[in-house]
């Protein structure tokens, strides 16, 4: 009926409903640092093309006839997280980057509607600044594991104290990727001068003669293993979610290592280039280990249809990542508010016109398309 509103009022939208051209919008209002460190990849792009690739080769399968509601309902719980529909914002790191009002801006949209807010250890808010502009609205935080202890067990308590409800703790960045945009231009957002706020508010920053120096010596963190997880379980009380897993032979790990879910993710294809598309691992994992973990799901998600297609191959929930920051580039915090609403609103009707009044039970909706489409 929103939709309708759309036509009947005969208004237009000031950014454009079309998600998967926002990239090109985006591009015009963004810095050529902030562009190159938001849109590409790492190396050649091989990955974040595959991921796309991937959404191509898969086609829905609508069904007729099946008493559809005129007012539907897609709100689901995962991991205790109430949520309007089987979306979130994927963590990602320093928002003023697109916006000067930032993660704040994010925040405040997602929670109007009641998305959940994963909120990076990258940030340039800090847990403080960002729970007080969600209010009560669901959040979970985002972990890059510093070297040091103190500072590691500092933000899990701080997250904690802050209202973060789920611990997410991303595996697939033990180092940055090699990314040519970036090395080309000398730039990294943390070293230039955009400020790290969960580090630099941190207690165990103070004083420090040089803190982006102190950062640079805690972030890089390749050396953990398997048996650093329950270090996190005696440290946090809560789900705990890995983000970044592609392999099966990892999920089923994380299933014996008794953690909560997975992000069936590689980080939009910033990382390993020529790494699997996020996609073509996500229904094998689902089938693995779909009943002992919740299994979620991020990388290439352009539009409502593409999150169908996710939920249907096996994902509980899907995170929305570069889609937000454009939004965020195009219009501060409504043009979130716009980017989610859009998202909600074909996902909605997607999963309406292929036959269904909720988000549950959508296994079987997908097959993949012949060689000859796409
Ligand atoms: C990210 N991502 C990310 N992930 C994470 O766990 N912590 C972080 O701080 C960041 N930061 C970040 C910054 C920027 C600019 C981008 C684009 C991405 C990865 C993010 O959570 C998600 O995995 C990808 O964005 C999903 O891919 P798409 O949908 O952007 O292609």
């Amino acid at each position: 009926d929103q939709q309708l509103g759309i036509y009947l009022g005969g208004k237009a939208p000031e950014i454009t409903t079309d998600l998967a051209g926002l990239e090109e919008h985006a591009r015009q209002v963004l810095s050529p640092e902030a562009l190159g460190y938001i849109v590409p990849s790492a190396g050649s792009g091989a990955t974040a093309r595959a991921n796309r690739a991937a959404f191509d080769r898969y086609r829905i399968v609508p069904r007729m006839l099946r008493g559809v509601a005129r007012e539907r309902d897609l709100s689901c719980e995962i991991l205790g997280t109430r949520m309007p529909a089987p979306l979130m914002v994927a963590p990602m790191g320093v928002q003023k980057l697109a916006h000067p009002e930032g993660e704040l801006a994010t925040v405040r949209a997602a929670a109007a509607l009641g998305v959940p807010y994963v909120h990076s250890t990258a940030a340039t808010h800090s847990f403080e600044e960002v729970a007080q502009a969600g209010g009560d609205a669901p959040r979970w935080y985002q972990l890059y594991w510093p070297t040091s202890e103190q500072v590691c067990l500092s933000f899990l308590a701080r997250a904690k104290a802050a209202g973060f409800s789920a611990l997410v703790l991303t595996l697939d960045t033990g180092l940055l990727g090699w990314r040519p945009a970036d090395l080309d231009r000398a730039f990294l957002p943390f070293l230039n001068g955009v400020g790290l706020a969960n580090y630099l508010t941190d207690p165990n920053f103070e004083g420090v003669d040089n803190p982006v120096l102190h950062w640079a010596q805690m972030f890089p963190n390749p050396g953990l293993s398997w048996d650093d997880l329950p270090f996190l379980r005696r440290h946090w009380d809560g789900p705990i979610v890995l983000k970044g897993i592609v392999s099966r032979e990892d999920a089923v790990l994380a299933a014996e290592y008794g953690m909560d879910g997975v992000i069936v993710s590689n980080h939009g294809g910033r990382q390993v280039d020529g790494g699997i598309a996020a996609l073509d691992a996500l229904p094998g994992i689902a089938d693995l280990v779909g009943d002992r973990l919740t299994v979620l799901f991020d990388s290439g998600v352009r539009n409502g249809a593409d999150a169908v297609k996710a939920l249907a191959l096996g994902a509980r929930a899907v995170l929305i990542g570069r889609p937000v920051l454009y939004g965020l580039a195009l219009g501060g915090q409504a043009g979130v508010d716009h980017v989610l609403r859009c998202l909600l609103g074909e996902l909605d009707i997607t999963l309406a016109l292929s036959g269904h009044s909720d988000a549950h039970d959508l296994r079987g909706l997908v097959s993949v398309a012949s060689s000859t489409v796409g």
